[in-house]
């Protein structure tokens, strides 16, 4: 299995100072090589892929480590810290209800949970009405995966349980989220796989040129799946490495599709929910409403906690105590989620996400063409974007010139997590949705700067 890390030696560079960027050390710092190898020597290596950065504390979408560098966030964690680092209501949310003496309570009432419920219902279009709260976001999919199979069975009898998902698809890293995934590496490990998990290509006009829906029915037929037999769909609205969100009519087709053979669909929000795309999902921007949806990331702002959305029939399936989890609704990660919510509605930052989208697409646009011919392909919707790296008049990813731009980007003050996606070969800009322009330019202007010199 190919694997990339970056390297500990540390590099000196040029001092970085402005308001929002601060290097003034050797990258990685010298004083945090010994933590780093400690962390190398004892845990497995599938730890040590991220830039060697100390995380110790953050300022809105500034994040800092403990010798004095700052950098702008353009990596939100991993899509999370939708709110930015240190967030006062966050902090007091949590501080609170540590006061209050609270920190787990299984499935027992709290008020908190109550409360965090009814904000979260706020921002639900019909027929979405329940939510299950969760812990992670493969346990998210992981439970619309069970529903749907579910589903299957009380109206079609056990055939009916094929679940549908997308060439290229993340969906977690468990075993149903990666037999759900669209990446035959990540599922090796599986052996023979269950063939009544089923991929097709996902129109995301890239890697995939033709959208129209009848890909997705000729897809299905090519691998002798009948139609009555798939018990649901499931889908990102948009794909990570690629940040296009699925088009509208696929999606609309889709919906419909569904509907004619009882499948549900299901649209894994883990990344896109909660404003990332500009909008308050990613399928707010599709003209339609999913019958589950996994939520995860941004919901919280950092803490963690996940949701499936869902509709009354669909959560009704299992009765009291037959579909729970220990940490669900965790008081504290409710207590953060709920203030990360009011923050995002307050604040307006699903709007700021929409107002500062051009900006970022913009940005992007000139890093492609600073970059020569190296970045074949751009994508950006709302506050995600990601540049795809390829050789030159293919979709043939070059993940080297990738390692290399997060290696330069983060050695100029710009925190970015590493390349992503086919081939491990993009690079993705997606910073708190609180960021201001002025911010989001300047890290942008460093981004272009590098892609420039690659
Ligand atoms: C679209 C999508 N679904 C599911 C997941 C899994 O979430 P988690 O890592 O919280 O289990 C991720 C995480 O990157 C994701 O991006």
């Amino acid at each position: 299995m190919a694997t990339k890390q970056f390297s500990l030696v540390p590099e000196a560079v040029e001092p970085v100072k402005t308001a929002n960027r601060t290097i003034q050390t050797a990258i990685p710092v010298p004083e945090s090589v010994e933590l780093l190898t400690r962390l190398r020597d004892q845990e497995p290596r599938s730890m040590g892929g991220q830039p060697p950065i100390v995380w110790h504390h953050g300022e809105g979408a500034i994040v800092c480590d403990p010798y004095g560098n700052r950098w702008i966030d353009f990596s939100s964690g991993v899509l999370v810290t939708s709110v930015g680092h240190g967030h006062p209501a966050v902090v007091k949310a949590i501080a609170d209800m540590a006061k209050q003496g609270l920190y787990h309570a299984y499935g027992f009432p709290t008020d908190v949970r109550r409360r965090l419920i009814e904000e979260l219902s706020s921002w639900l279009p019909a027929p979405l009405k329940r939510i299950f709260l969760l812990t992670t976001g493969a346990e998210a999919t992981e439970c619309c995966i069970k529903l749907a199979r579910t589903h299957g069975q009380t109206v079609g009898g056990n055939r009916k349980s094929v679940l549908v998902s997308f060439d290229n698809a993340f969906h977690g890293r468990t075993m149903g989220a990666q037999l759900a995934g669209g990446w035959a590496g990540q599922k090796a490990w599986l052996g023979e796989l269950d063939t009544r998990f089923v991929q097709v290509p996902f129109p995301d006009g890239f890697r995939q040129k033709d959208t129209r829906f009848c890909v997705f029915e000729e897809a299905l037929a090519g691998k002798g799946v009948y139609p009555d037999d798939v018990c649901g769909v499931m889908s990102e609205t948009y794909q990570g490495c690629n940040a296009t969100l699925m088009p509208a009519e696929y999606a609309q087709a889709l919906r419909a599709w569904c509907n004619k053979h009882k499948a549900l669909m299901i649209f894994d929000e883990v990344q896109a929910g909660f404003g990332r795309t500009g909008a308050p999902f990613g399928f707010s921007h599709l003209g339609v409403v999913p019958d589950l949806a996994a939520c995860g990331k941004g919901i919280s702002g950092g803490m963690p906690l996940a949701a499936v959305l869902g509709t009354d029939e669909l959560m009704s399936m299992y009765g009291p105590g037959e579909m729970t989890s220990t940490h669900s609704a965790n008081p504290i990660c409710a207590a953060a989620a709920l203030a990360n919510l009011k923050v995002i509605r307050e604040e307006r930052l699903v709007e700021n996400a929409a107002r500062l989208a051009p900006v970022l697409a913009a940005g992007l646009t000139r890093i492609q063409k600073a970059a020569g011919d190296k970045i074949g392909h751009i994508a950006a919707t709302g506050l995600v974007g990601a540049l795809q790296f390829t050789k030159p008049g293919t979709t043939e990813p070059v993940p080297e010139l990738a390692w290399e731009m997060v290696l330069r980007a983060v050695q100029k003050g710009v925190m970015l997590f590493a390349p992503v996606g086919v081939g491990g070969a993009a690079v993705k800009v997606n910073p708190p949705l609180l960021i201001n322009g002025e911010a989001l330019d300047e890290g942008l202007s460093v981004l272009e700067f590098v892609a420039r010199r690659l």
